[in-house]
């Protein structure tokens, strides 16, 4: 996925944004639900929800009854995700446009606050769970879904797949983010202050179906910036692209996502 640091933002990759995130729905939300539940989300609980891009999982936790505010920098995200609650008929969610770590929220006043892959697009994780830490109430949890992209790979091996999810990780470095940090969001948190109630991972494969295919279309947006940049010939990139479409087209290949990273923190009570 392209990203500009802490002003990270989808671009199209020849699908759209909405199509992208709808995508992530499908393949994470099943395990987010299961994960907010074990936190301990609740009817009439507090709920914010950082990065929430279209808010599928905000929607959830307010036909759970949670009072719903959802957070993004993208203005764009934020109307969707406005319109889509309204024609869900959820009149206890709210989004509005802002950042993570100004979040203009009253301190201590959130029970549950969540984000899902917005920590690994961040130039300063720490910085900004100390902000969602001053949201919670005591005793109030943050539970956290963020990936660890170095665990893209395929059987048999695609030399396509692997070169474009290390020269994604690459760049991500040299922009001061770590598309791996999910594997690291525990020690993230307890830098912080929280206590760590739970962590877990899981790792999705895909043999065939719309699935197998949404790393081919990350890795390829994320890389279309480096061409943009310089830093990848069109001709290189072009490739790369027939190479991951191989693996996709092959009913023998499997292909690994990114292994997702679980975290359930608590504020100390
Ligand atoms: C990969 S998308 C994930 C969206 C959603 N969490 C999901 O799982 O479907 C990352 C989202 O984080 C938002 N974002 C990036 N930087 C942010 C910041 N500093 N504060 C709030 N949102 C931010 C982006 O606009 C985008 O919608």
């Amino acid at each position: 996925m392209a990203s500009i640091g802490d002003k990270y933002i989808l671009t199209g990759s020849g699908r759209s944004d909405h199509d992208r995130l709808r995508v992530i729905s499908e393949i994470h939300d099943g395990r987010t639900r299961e994960l907010l539940l074990r936190a301990g989300l609740a009817s009439g609980h507090r709920f914010v929800e950082f990065g929430c891009g279209l808010g599928y999982v905000s929607r959830w936790a307010a036909s759970q009854g949670a009072s719903v505010t959802g957070i993004d920098l993208n203005p764009e995200q934020v109307a969707a995700a406005n319109e889509l609650a309204l024609e869900a008929g959820l009149e206890n969610s709210q989004f509005r446009q802002g950042s993570v770590y100004e979040p203009e929220l009253m301190p201590e006043s959130v029970d549950v606050a969540y984000c899902r892959w917005l920590m690994v697009h961040l130039n300063r994780p720490v910085a900004a769970m100390r902000t969602i830490y001053e949201t919670l109430r005591p005793g109030g949890v943050m539970v956290c879904e963020e990936a660890d992209v170095s665990a893209v790979y395929t059987e048999p091996a695609s030399a396509a797949y692997t070169e474009l999810r290390d020269i994604a990780i690459v760049a991500g470095t040299q922009r001061g983010v770590d598309y791996t940090g999910g594997r690291r969001a525990h020690l993230w948190a307890r830098e912080t202050g929280f206590e760590i109630v739970h962590v877990d991972a899981y790792h999705p494969h895909y043999l065939h179906g719309e699935h197998k295919g949404f790393w081919n279309w990350t890795l390829r947006a994320a890389a279309l910036g480096l061409v943009n940049e310089g830093s990848l010939s069109a001709q290189r990139l072009d490739e790369l692209v027939a190479g991951m479409n191989e693996a996709d087209a092959c009913p023998d290949t499997v292909v690994a996502h990114c292994r997702m990273h679980q975290l359930i923190a608590r504020k100390p009570a």
